[in-house]
């Protein structure tokens, strides 16, 4: 047995992945600004393109800079490796990259971000990819909906924009009698309010660019594996279990094991796909994620004040935050998410669409942007913006009805934000 102790997630967040830099000493992890890597000799150079030794050759594939981030979150999560890149959009893609085929589809939630839904319903496509969309609060369905094709479920922790937990444990009991992996977007929970793979999910994705950041400075995402899928068990999933044309027909499952999603992640997918993040946006991150815990634990704290004072409002007709003692998520909340149900939910105002939109007007801390998890607090009208693609019924079914607005409660006093809404909400 390893007397290594077990950290815990504020040293985590802190520590894990970086040293200091052994070049220089840096306590700090250096942006490392390079393009290409100096090989050893002909010998190394051979040995990191057949994938027989670990290494930098181009920062397409990799960055020691971004290499850290990998580690950190990876660690954060609990899940075995990392693969980090341009944005949270990009982490889908490279998640259902190695899993997907011409003719093979998805089993996504109806609550999901806007922009996914538009990836999944109208994008995917052209790549032959279907995705079929259940209310996963009907476990039965989501079970229903999984045929011999289906290569994944998807569905997000605290789902955007209505701050509806998902039941992870009951979802993941469904893709394990099937078989197929289970990803789950944990961006608006985030690692320290719930960790996926320990209600049995797969993979984990992120846009980075939210809470893991914190401040609205740079996009990123990354896709976490649990190391737990058995690849190899079925023939659904060649890129991992079957031998790969560009690497002499290695096989990734066989070689790298509990590594191998995030070995292709890298090796094929971001050598193909290109959708790297780059050094400057890893370091910003990396300076983010330093304090997540303590942001976390004050978005929640925020939330609770704001959605226990906005449920008494007369004008409000209903609060969607999930850790409210009426709400119906309540005991999901405290099961999914033991230490909150996160800082985002939304709010119907009796005064309907119009009043939805001069009350982001008039707002005055909350600013009106089409971002959510940043220090400040954030306001957005879905049906108007993020879910306007989205036919009224798939808006409903989203929650994002015309009469919604999407909070994203940030670290300000509380006080002040309950004031700013009072003077603002018609
Ligand atoms: C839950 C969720 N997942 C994914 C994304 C996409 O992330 P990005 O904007 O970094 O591509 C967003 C963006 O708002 C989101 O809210």
């Amino acid at each position: 047995m390893s007397d290594t102790p077990v950290l815990g997630f504020d040293t985590q967040q802190i520590h894990a992945g970086s040293h200091p830099d052994p070049a220089t000493g840096a306590r700090q992890t250096p942006i490392y600004q390079s393009t290409a890597y100096v090989f050893r000799d002909a010998e190394h150079a051979a040995k990191l393109f057949n994938l027989q030794e670990v290494g930098y050759i181009y920062s397409r594939l990799t960055n020691p800079t971004v290499a850290v981030l990998q580690e950190r979150i990876a660690t954060l999560e609990g899940g075995a490796g990392a693969v980090c890149c341009s944005s949270g959009h990009a982490a889908q893609i490279m998640a259902l990259f190695p899993l997907m085929a011409p003719g093979r589809n998805i089993v996504a939630s109806t609550r999901l971000y806007g922009g996914t839904l538009t990836q999944f319903s109208q994008t995917i496509k052209r790549f032959g990819w279907e995705a079929k969309f259940v209310d996963f609060d009907d476990t039965d369905a989501v079970a229903a909906a999984i045929d011999d094709d289906t290569r994944a479920v998807f569905c997000e922790t605290i789902a955007n924009p209505g701050g509806v937990i998902t039941d992870l444990d009951a979802i993941s009991s469904v893709t394990k009698a099937a078989g197929v992996p289970l990803i789950v977007d944990n961006t608006t929970a985030t690692p320290y309010l719930c960790r996926p793979f320990e209600h049995g999910a797969t993979l984990v994705v992120h846009s980075t660019t939210k809470y893991l950041t914190g401040n609205g400075t740079v996009t990123g995402g990354c896709v976490v594996d649990s190391g737990t899928f058995d690849w190899s068990a079925s023939d659904k999933f060649p890129s991992l279990s079957a031998p790969e044309p560009a690497y002499h027909g290695m096989k990734f499952h066989e070689t790298f094991g509990a590594l191998a999603f995030t070995f292709h992640g890298i090796a094929v997918g971001l050598r193909d796909l290109g959708m790297t993040m780059n050094p400057q946006a890893a370091h910003y991150t990396l300076m983010g994620i330093e304090t997540l815990s303590l942001r976390m634990q004050r978005h929640v704290e925020n939330a609770a004040k704001i959605a226990a004072w906005l449920e008494t409002d007369p004008r409000i007709e209903a609060v969607g935050w999930a850790g409210l003692p009426t709400s119906p998520y309540r005991e999901r909340a405290e099961r999914i998410c033991p230490k909150g149900a996160g800082a985002l939910f939304t709010i119907a105002l009796k005064g309907g669409y119009d009043a939805c939109v001069k009350t982001v007007d008039g707002l005055n801390i909350f600013s009106h942007v089409a971002n959510l998890g940043d220090a400040r607090s954030l306001i957005i009208h879905p049906a108007s913006t993020t879910h306007r693609q989205l036919t009224e019924d798939q808006q409903i079914a989203a929650g994002a009805a015309p009469n919604v607005v999407r909070l994203s409660i940030g670290i300000e006093d509380a006080a002040d934000l309950i004031a700013d809404l009072d003077q603002a909400i018609v």
